[in-house]
């Protein structure tokens, strides 16, 4: 009988009384063994009330920091410290402090793709799901310092009408998505809707009737009668749009290179189920985080949650670190 690694995890949360939390751009076997799979905000959510005393988090390194931060009982573990983002990578901490230093009167609205380094100098943490109810509770006179990523702010500055100061981060991944090769393939597909996630190109998101988080376009798929989609985010998600609609056709967003595998997130592809059971077998890697650190970082966290949640916030007047 061939060895089935999912039975023995599966035996091992019992045992270890661990839950899996995992993203939807994990490969589908890590999905399908997860207790709760979702986008960002999900996840951070589920994180702060799951029971079990470990959490697994599939997914990468700053979504199981989140979780840490807003549940620091728990035992947190990923299943590779190495699965970072070109987010957090391009948005280092003292930059990121200098650059709030220059604007001391703006609010900093930091994306949680972010490290709990910038997040612990950061007034609120937005993910694409909330990002315009988030901003939308800030009053309309005060300056916003939107980062890391300047495509989901671009985005959002024009949804809302509002403009921000922005980093200028991006996403390795949603970046590559051409905007040339899609006009042609939305030509040979005209009966395809076109979906993107915002950290996408505007010259990208100006062909998407829907962009959004994750969740968002899974549910757009979910949703819409149209039997054929052309999909601008990670591969992972073709998964569960596959699994809630099997009847439909899934066309990937073109990249320039049509050779290589860049819709694949490399930090999100780090794990797998072998990395998964030696965590759960060994309890590591774990994240561990400074007291102080963590602390700080939970303000920004804990604005996102009381916004989202109908709480009334205030904001501070002036950034004096
Ligand atoms: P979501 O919050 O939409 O799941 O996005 C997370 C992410 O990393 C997108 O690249
Ligand atoms: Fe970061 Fe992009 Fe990967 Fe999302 S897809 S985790 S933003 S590198």
């Amino acid at each position: 009988m061939s060895y089935d690694i999912a039975a023995d995890i599966q035996r091992l949360k019992k045992e270890k009384n661990a839950v899996i939390l995992a993203h939807y751009y994990e490969d589908g076997d890590i999905q399908d063994i997860a207790d709760y799979v979702g986008d960002s905000f999900y996840l951070a959510k589920m994180g702060q009330q799951v029971q079990q005393d470990t959490i697994l988090l599939a997914g990468v390194v700053f979504m199981a920091e989140s979780v840490k931060i807003l549940n620091p009982t728990k035992t947190v573990l990923v299943p590779d410290m190495e699965a970072s983002c070109s987010l957090v990578k391009g948005a280092p901490y003292d930059q990121y402090l200098a650059w709030r230093r220059q604007h001391p009167d703006g609010i900093a609205v930091t994306y949680i793709n972010s490290s709990a380094e910038v997040k612990s100098i950061s007034d609120v943490i937005i993910t694409s799901s909330n990002a315009q109810q988030i901003v939308e509770s800030i009053p309309k006179d005060r300056k916003i310092l939107f980062g890391p990523d300047q495509h989901l702010g671009r985005w959002l500055m024009k949804k809302l009408n509002r403009e921000f100061v922005l980093w200028p981060g991006a996403c390795e991944v949603h970046v590559l998505f051409n905007a040339r090769k899609l006009h042609e393939l939305i030509a040979q597909h005209p009966d395809a809707v076109v979906i993107a996630h915002p950290e996408c190109d505007e010259s990208v998101l100006q062909y998407a009737s829907v962009a959004g988080s994750t969740s968002r376009l899974l549910e757009e798929v979910q949703k819409n009668p149209a039997k054929k989609f052309i999909v601008a985010t990670e591969t992972g998600i073709f998964h569960q749009m596959q699994k809630l609609r099997p009847d439909v056709t899934l066309i990937q967003a073109p990249v320039l290179d049509a050779g290589c595998s860049c819709n694949n997130c490399p930090y999100m592809k780090m794990n797998n189920m072998e990395k998964i059971k030696h965590a759960l077998e060994t309890f590591q890697p774990q994240v561990g985080l400074d007291e102080a650190l963590r602390l700080k970082a939970k303000v920004s966290l804990d604005r996102m949650m009381d916004i989202t949640s109908g709480k009334p916030v205030s904001w501070p007047a002036e950034f004096t670190v």
